[in-house]
């Protein structure tokens, strides 16, 4: 990769990883992602954020395309997170800049999780403007979007928003800009990186989108931290609504199946349940965490409403990958569901109703009964499921308004 122009003396100087698979070890990530830095130059040369550690020549061969890294005047950290500052210290002690910004909990874990003596620190609160020369930079607080110290930062002249890891999406790829690429491809990588990351901040998304609408600010482009820039008048809309979408939760009228099983009969229950949903015109998707990931889960969460998981009974416990799918699952704090618990056993079948409690305790709507089978599916059981799948199917239609 070599930089990229964005505007006119501002950069994208960052990082692609074709090799991620597991972002931040919590979060399949099947197309790789990217660790976006910016470079403006102006009278005084900005780097905003840096990149994962094992990225830093990447960053510094980009950057010495444009300028000699030692004459980066200031370094904006919106974020602390590794991903984005894992380069901070070399790059400070390869640029020796004038001065670091940072947001006041940015500054409490900068000091925490490096060495910062002799580092020129300077704490910004939100709205502080700052001059760069032809420019003008603005920082806005985001706290908890997705940590207590996030900023973005907002170039006057130019439009431009810095977003850091708000509207990021996991793709690597050589293109740089979302025009260059279709939105169902990028939809699907904003879906999987929003509901695995930003979910449980919903609220806070909404909030920071009301306020910069309400502050009228122009923006030409959104530059995020992962992923591709969003540059046209079409894409910032694209983005800004989707964001919004995502955030409200409304009803969405698919649903999944999330299942495990050691021998195949909580399977088969899975197939009945996900009949039942077809025979109720409700398109249903299955997952078995034996082969997918917890975050796969989330993933298809975005497009689905109804979700119903199946366990068989294993030590008195749902299985494994399922009690760790739900302990992510309500992390991540979604809304407004619609929900159903089965199961398999062979003695004491606690499985089923363990799943409910966790979905009631998520606020999960639950119109059924959790449902257990003895062993191996009969025809009555597998009828049964089909009946799970299609009053949960019912219950989804009530609450999309059907
Ligand atoms: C290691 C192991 C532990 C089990 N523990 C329980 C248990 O605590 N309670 C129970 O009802 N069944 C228990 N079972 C029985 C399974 O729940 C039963 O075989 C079930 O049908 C398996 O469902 P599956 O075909 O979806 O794997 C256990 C089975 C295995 C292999
Ligand atoms: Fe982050
Ligand atoms: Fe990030």
């Amino acid at each position: 990769m070599r930089p990229v122009e964005v505007k006119k003396d501002i950069y994208w100087v960052g990082a692609v990883d074709y090799d991620i698979r597991n972002f931040h070890h919590y979060s399949r990530s099947p197309e790789g992602s990217t660790y976006n830095a910016y470079l403006v130059k102006d009278k005084k040369n900005v780097l905003f954020d840096t990149v994962n550690a094992h990225e830093f020549d990447e960053l510094v061969k980009h950057i010495s395309e444009i300028i000699d890294p030692e004459s980066i005047d200031y370094i904006v950290c919106n974020h602390l997170e590794q991903d984005h500052s894992g380069a901070l210290p070399r790059i400070v002690r390869l640029c020796k800049p004038e001065k670091i910004f940072c947001s006041p909990m940015g500054l409490k874990s900068m000091t925490n999780i490096y060495d910062t003596t002799g580092w020129p620190i300077e704490v910004v609160k939100d709205g502080d403007r700052i001059e760069i020369g032809k420019r003008h930079v603005t920082f806005l607080e985001t706290r908890m979007l997705h940590w207590p110290d996030s900023m973005v930062s907002y170039i006057e002249e130019d439009r431009v928003l810095i977003s850091n890891d708000a509207f990021g999406q996991n793709i690597a790829c050589p293109q740089r800009f979302a025009d260059e690429c279709t939105h169902e491809q990028l939809l699907t990588a904003m879906k999987g990186y929003y509901y695995n990351i930003v979910l449980p901040y919903s609220a806070n998304v909404l909030k920071t989108i009301a306020r910069v609408t309400e502050m009228g600010l122009a923006i030409d482009v959104i530059a995020p931290d992962h992923g591709v820039i969003f540059r046209t008048p079409e894409d910032v809309a694209f983005v800004l609504n989707s964001y919004k979408d995502f955030a409200a939760q409304k009803p969405m009228k698919r649903a999944v199946v999330v299942y495990e099983s050691m021998w195949g009969g909580t399977a088969k229950m899975a197939s009945a349940v996900a009949d039942g949903f077809e025979a109720a015109d409700v398109p249903c998707t299955l997952i078995n965490l034996q082969t997918c990931h917890c975050s796969d889960v989330m993933t298809a969460m975005a497009d689905a409403s109804a979700v119903v998981f199946g366990s068989a009974t294993r030590n008195n416990m749902p299985m494994a990958n399922m009690m760790a799918c739900l302990a992510n699952m309500k992390g991540l704090r979604p809304l407004n569901r619609v929900g159903g618990a089965f199961g398999t056993y062979g003695w004491s079948g606690e499985a089923p109703k363990m799943i409910a409690q966790a979905l009631a305790d998520m606020k999960f709507d639950l119109p059924a009964e959790p449902l257990k089978c003895y062993f191996n599916p009969g025809a009555d059981d597998l009828a049964a499921c089909r009946r799970l799948g299609e009053d949960v199917a019912a219950a989804l239609k009530a609450k999309c308004g059907e």
